[in-house]
Parts: structure tokens; C-alpha cells; sequence
């Protein structure tokens, strides 16, 4: 399947919603957290495949703001294996030259787990490989809310005119500032929804759904996504006749 993919038409950066590791506990008989736990080899395998293919960004959506609402038993314990996932992982990131990066409301995270994913994003920051993206404690609204009041501020402090603000001014103010939109979003478990991820990022990304649940989830899947994406058409509000007028030079 690899061998079908297009190395110059490759998305630059892949968003996932890893979605549907509490059904797939469910479906063996076991724990939630039992789903989360077997997350991580996904997780492992998607990353690797995207720094080998070449791809710059995956961002990952492993923690959302809404999901703090979760029993208190699973949310500890999904902060736990992110701690001990961040300290696990750390050599293959260097190893595969990754660098790791954080989105989201980081203050919310328990000290120790900032504290880990801190260093390791310090310790990866000079790698020049694939830019991984953890989206924790994470919503679009969120984010969009937070680069509102940052812009206010600075209006109301008279650094910035309000006629200043354009969509690169606000863009600037996000948490992905330095990280192009996503061309392509992946979801798994089958969800038909964009569960507040990235809503200002996600404006013209290609969307694509798979009934795989996210622990089952693995580099064929990946290609087989970009293999789609690669048929799509990309139209931006023009016609296709623009577009294929604009390929044949
Ligand atoms: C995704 O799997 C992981 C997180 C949201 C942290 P879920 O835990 O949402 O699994 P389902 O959707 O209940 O199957
Ligand atoms: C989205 O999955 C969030 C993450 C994958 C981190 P959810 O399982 O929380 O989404 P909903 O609740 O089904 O929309
Ligand atoms: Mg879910």
C-alpha cells in the first residue's frame, strides 16, 4: 500500500482524533484503561510511519478539555500513562529525529506531567525530523477563546489597532502559531464528528473516517488514509475546472 502513495503529494500535516479505545476494551471484556494502554503501540507505529514517509506535523488529540469530565479513576489514569509514555518514549523520538510539541490548557496538567513533557519537549526541541503534536487538555473553542482575550488585551493596552486584526494576526495567537493547518484529519472508531478539535485549523481539511478503533490502528491504515486524501480533489470554493486548468500549467 505504501508503494502506492505519491511522495510529492504527501499531506504535510496529519491530524488524528484517536478515537474508540474504551469500545475496544469493551469488545475483549476488559477495563477502559486497558484500551488506553494498548493506544500507545498505535500511537508508536503512526508516528514512525509518518517520520519515515517524510511527513512534517502529526498532531495527535490524546486529551480534551471535555474529557476532564470523565470518571476521576480514568482520568488519573490516563495522566499516568502519558507520564510514562513521555519518559518510555523519549529515546525513540531522538532516535527517529521527532520533535515534540504541546497544544492545549498545559496549566491544567497534573505537575508531574508537565514537568516530564516539558523536558521532553526541551530535549527533542533541536531535532528536524517529524514535528509530533500533543493535543492535551485541548479544545478548538478553547483556543480560539484564549487568542480573543490575548488579542484584547493588547487592543485595550493600545499595542494593537483593532483594524490590525486580519486572520494572520489572529492566527498568531493560537497555539499552533508556528504550524501550518492539517490537510488531512483522520478520525477512527467510526464517529461522524469533529469533538471541538481544531475548529479555526480545520477550515479546509480533508476529512477522513474509519471504523478501525485507535488501539487497532496501524501504518497500513495511515497509508491507506493518505491514499484517499491523495484522490480528493482540493477545490477551495473554485470549480474543478479551475483547478484542473491550473495542474495542466
Ligand atoms: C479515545 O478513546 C481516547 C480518549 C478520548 C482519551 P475513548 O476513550 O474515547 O474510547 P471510546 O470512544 O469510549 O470507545
Ligand atoms: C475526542 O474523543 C477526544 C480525543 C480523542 C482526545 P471523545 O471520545 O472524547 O469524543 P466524543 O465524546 O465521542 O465526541
Ligand atoms: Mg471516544
Amino acid at each position: 500500500m505504501k508503494e502506492n502513495l505519491d511522495l510529492h503529494n504527501l499531506p504535510e500535516h496529519v491530524a488524528v482524533i484517536m478515537d474508540g479505545n474504551g469500545r475496544w476494551a469493551k469488545k475483549k471484556g476488559a477495563m477502559r484503561i486497558f484500551g488506553h494502554k494498548n493506544a500507545i503501540e498505535a500511537v508508536r507505529d503512526t508516528t514512525e510511519a509518518c517520520a519515515e514517509l517524510g511527513v512534517k506535523y502529526l498532531t495527535l488529540y490524546a486529551f480534551s478539555t471535555e474529557n476532564w469530565n470523565r470518571p476521576k479513576a480514568e482520568v488519573n489514569a490516563l495522566m499516568e500513562l502519558l507520564v510514562m509514555t513521555i519518559r518510555k518514549e523519549l529515546n525513540t523520538l531522538q532516535k527517529n529525529n521527532v520533535r515534540l510539541m504541546a497544544i492545549g490548557n498545559l496549566l491544567t496538567l497534573p505537575e508531574g506531567c508537565r514537568q516530564q513533557l516539558k523536558d521532553a519537549i526541551a530535549q527533542t526541541s533541536q531535532n528536524t525530523g517529524l514535528t509530533l503534536v500533543l493535543a492535551l487538555s485541548y479544545s478548538g473553542r478553547w483556543e480560539i477563546m484564549n487568542a480573543v482575550k490575548e488579542l484584547s488585551r493588547k487592543v485595550a493596552a493600545g499595542t494593537i489597532a483593532p483594524e490590525a486584526i486580519d486572520e494572520s494576526l489572529f492566527e498568531n495567537h493560537l497555539n499552533t502559531h508556528s504550524i501550518p493547518d492539517p490537510e488531512l484529519l483522520i478520525r477512527t472508531s467510526g464517529e461522524m464528528r469533529i469533538s471541538n478539535f481544531m475548529l479555526w485549523q480545520l477550515a479546509y481539511t480533508e476529512l477522513y473516517i474509519t471504523e478501525i478503533l485507535w488501539p487497532d490502528f496501524r501504518r497500513e491504515h495511515l497509508y491507506e488514509a493518505i491514499y484517499a486524501y491523495q484522490q480528493r480533489e482540493r477545490r477551495f470554493g473554485k470549480t474543478s475546472e479551475q483547478i484542473n486548468l491550473k495542474q495542466n500549467g
